[in-house]
């Protein structure tokens, strides 16, 4: 839907039927063990403040942040990271899902996946909003996939452009940009 700031891709109440199935599914998958969510700054902490509240009460979760830069092209991996703000929290032996806003080149998720997965996570699964198909560098299995979108840039529930537009409660493309 057209508005007066960009075309509605995916709707408040979509998004809120889709992170409610996502919650039920992680209540299964970690009923008795608990989990804890790793939010990547900053684009993840609206997703991950619903998520955290749609994982049944009885299972113990733990919550911590982290918020890295990734310096280095799209077309490779060998891009260098850079930890702004880290963990404080251990993760040793805990069963871990990195929550991230959207998957794209999947470089910033590759880099956090190799450094979480050294400081020896019992497991380690990972929860996106979105997913843009076809250009990620991360081949494992995304566990946790609210939506895959086409390859446009969206803002919106999070995600920016130049820091703006993350309050809006929908997930919009856009049309200038
Ligand atoms: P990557 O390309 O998968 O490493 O994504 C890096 C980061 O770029 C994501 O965590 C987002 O913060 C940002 N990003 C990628 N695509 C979009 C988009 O369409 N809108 C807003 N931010 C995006
Ligand atoms: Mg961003």
């Amino acid at each position: 839907m057209k508005t007066a700031l960009g075309t509605i891709l995916i709707t408040e109440e979509e998004i809120r039927r889709r992170i409610s199935d996502l919650g039920r599914q992680i209540s299964r998958d970690f009923a008795l063990r608990g989990v804890t969510l790793v939010g990547i700054l900053k684009g993840s902490f609206i997703f991950l403040a619903d998520l955290i509240r749609a994982i049944t009460p009885d299972i113990p979760v733990e919550v911590d942040f982290m918020s890295v830069s990734s310096y280095g092209d799209a077309t490779t991996t060998s891009g260098t990271i850079h930890i702004e703000k880290d963990l404080g929290i251990s993760i040793e032996g805990k069963d871990v899902i990195i929550v991230e806003d959207i998957v794209d080149t999947g470089l910033t998720l590759l880099h956090v996946y190799n450094i979480l997965s050294a400081r020896g996570a019992r497991s380690l699964r990972v929860a996106t909003l979105l997913e843009k198909p076809g250009n990620s560098k991360y081949d494992r299995p995304l566990e946790y996939v609210g939506f895959q979108i086409p390859n446009k840039f969206v803002v919106g529930f999070g995600l920016d452009f130049a820091q703006r537009y993350r309050n809006l409660s929908d997930i919009r493309v856009l049309d200038e940009i």
